[in-house]
């Protein structure tokens, strides 16, 4: 064993053998740190020659692999088990990523009580809070049975004895950032470190076939320090994410080996703790202005899940030559794009206005059938003109000011009447997708024009 030194970039991993200002990888600056690693010596051919005097490991054919169906540990958060595609799968190493604050600590207690109560092994490993402080939280959430066991502990081989000792189903490491290995050099919350802990859990999760949880926090850059390294080695990557300061959570799936990756889990944080939002879209919509202009509600898809959100936008004469634009939740180049769209297109002078778009709820969004509702809420704002409250629309916007077809417009339009909405602007080539009803109506815009009409 030989030992050395690398720079490591703390946003994304990424190594080098020099300082570098800018991470070449992820563009960041100010972000290569260095640190000492241990390699294995020798060269790649020393490793061929040792490998074939290794026991030989033969290939398998697909057909003589036996199937086993996935052992899956419910939750018993159907808003998680959502994410997870049906619950947790034993043996698999899951990361729940987030700003510090958002409630990461709470929902694995959460889960922790459930699971431990339908009779699991748990063993909950804490490197951030004193058992006593572990214990001041869980007091809040509920009882727990004695299945749970905690440990506040934070060097990795003490707590690798422990899991080999007591072999429970199910482990939860809060957070990855505090954990040391002593065999690397470098402080917690390094690449190096992170790394090396995470890949002896793994090795655990693996062999053992316990599910394992790590929490990791979210740098300011919006990444887990060494974020990249880890999910590579992870099965499942969740993030947390919404306002600390608002009430709800939503919780999304970036990566899933068992499951489907785009679908999100919605909650709300109140003094028991997190609860579910089962209906996220009159959650969304709750406090809606009634009679203001600006103001649209538009249907995007979360996963297979429609999510009806309020649009707002505010268009007022700028005060300076050059106009101020805003968007909150969704993509700024978009807005400006759209609009340019707007004024090119139907004659709309927006180039003296100032615009500030908004999805209200703090949802963040960035689904080209956001479009018509961005335009529709402008160009109401603009004229001064409310739209009709029950009234929902979608769509994708063209630079031709053509409005083009989206996808699962049958599950939009159903979610719509199911909320009690009695319109639907739509684009004209998806109306041939959805069956009509006498419930909603269904208008159909080819482009800007048509739709300005409505208003
Ligand atoms: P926490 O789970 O500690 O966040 P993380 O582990 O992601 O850093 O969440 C802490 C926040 O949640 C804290 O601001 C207090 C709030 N909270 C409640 O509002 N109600 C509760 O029942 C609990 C346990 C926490
Ligand atoms: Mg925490």
């Amino acid at each position: 064993m030989k030992k050395k030194t690398a720079f490591f970039c703390q946003s994304c991993g990424y190594e080098s053998s020099k300082w570098m200002g800018q991470c070449p990888a992820c563009h960041e600056w100010n972000t290569m740190v260095e640190e000492t690693v241990t390699k294995s010596s020798g060269s790649t051919n020393d490793r061929i020659k040792n490998s074939i005097d290794a026991p030989r490991v033969r290939p398998a054919t697909l057909a003589s692999i036996e199937m086993v169906s996935e052992d899956k540990i419910t939750s018993g958060i159907g808003e998680l088990d959502r994410v997870l595609g049906g619950g947790i799968v034993k043996g698999s190493m899951l990361l729940v990523g987030g700003d510090p604050g958002i409630g990461k600590s709470t929902l694995l207690l959460q889960v922790c009580r459930n699971v431990s109560g339908a009779g699991h092994e748990i063993l909950y490993v804490s490197g951030e809070e004193s058992l006593k402080q572990i214990k001041m939280r869980a007091v809040r959430l509920g009882d727990f049975t004695d299945n749970l066991k905690l440990v506040s502990e934070t060097n990795l081989d003490t707590i690798t004895d422990i899991i080999i000792n007591t072999k429970p189903e199910m482990v939860v490491i809060d957070s990855i950032q505090t954990m040391f290995n002593e065999t690397i050099q470098g402080a917690p919350g390094s690449v190096a470190q992170v790394r090396e802990t995470t890949g002896v859990l793994l090795k655990i999760a693996k062999t053992l076939g316990i599910s394992i949880f790590i929490i990791g926090h979210v740098t300011k850059e919006g990444a887990v320090a060494g974020p990249r390294v880890l999910e590579h080695m992870v099965d499942t990557v969740l993030y947390f994410e919404g306002d600390t300061k608002g009430a709800y959570r939503i919780l999304r799936g970036v990566k899933n080996r068992f499951g489907s990756t785009d679908e999100i889990g919605v909650f709300e944080m109140n003094e028991q703790g997190l609860r579910e939002v089962k209906n996220p879209s009159e959650f969304m919509l709750s406090g809606r202005p009634e009679n203001a202009s600006g103001s649209v509600v538009t249907c995007c898809m979360e996963g297979s899940r429609p999510l009806l959100v309020e649009i707002q936008a505010l268009v007022c004469d700028t005060n300076f030559g050059f106009p101020r634009r805003q968007a909150t939740g969704t993509d700024y180049n978009r807005v400006n794009l759209l609009m340019a769209v707007l004024e090119k297109r139907v004659g709309m002078r927006l180039s003296n206005s100032d615009a500030y778009v908004n999805i209200a709820g703090g949802m963040k969004i960035n689904e080209p059938s956001l479009d018509l509702g961005i335009v529709m809420a402008v160009a109401s704002s603009f004229r001064n003109r409310p739209i009709d409250e029950s009234m929902i629309c979608f769509g994708e916007v063209g630079l031709s000011g053509e409005v083009r077809a989206v996808s699962q417009v049958a599950q939009r339009v159903s979610e719509a009447e199911r909320l009690g909405f009695k319109t639907v602007v739509l684009p004209e080539a998806s109306l041939s997708s959805v069956k009509a009803s006498d419930k909603i109506k269904l208008i159909g815009v080819k482009n800007l024009v048509d739709a300005m009409e409505l208003i």
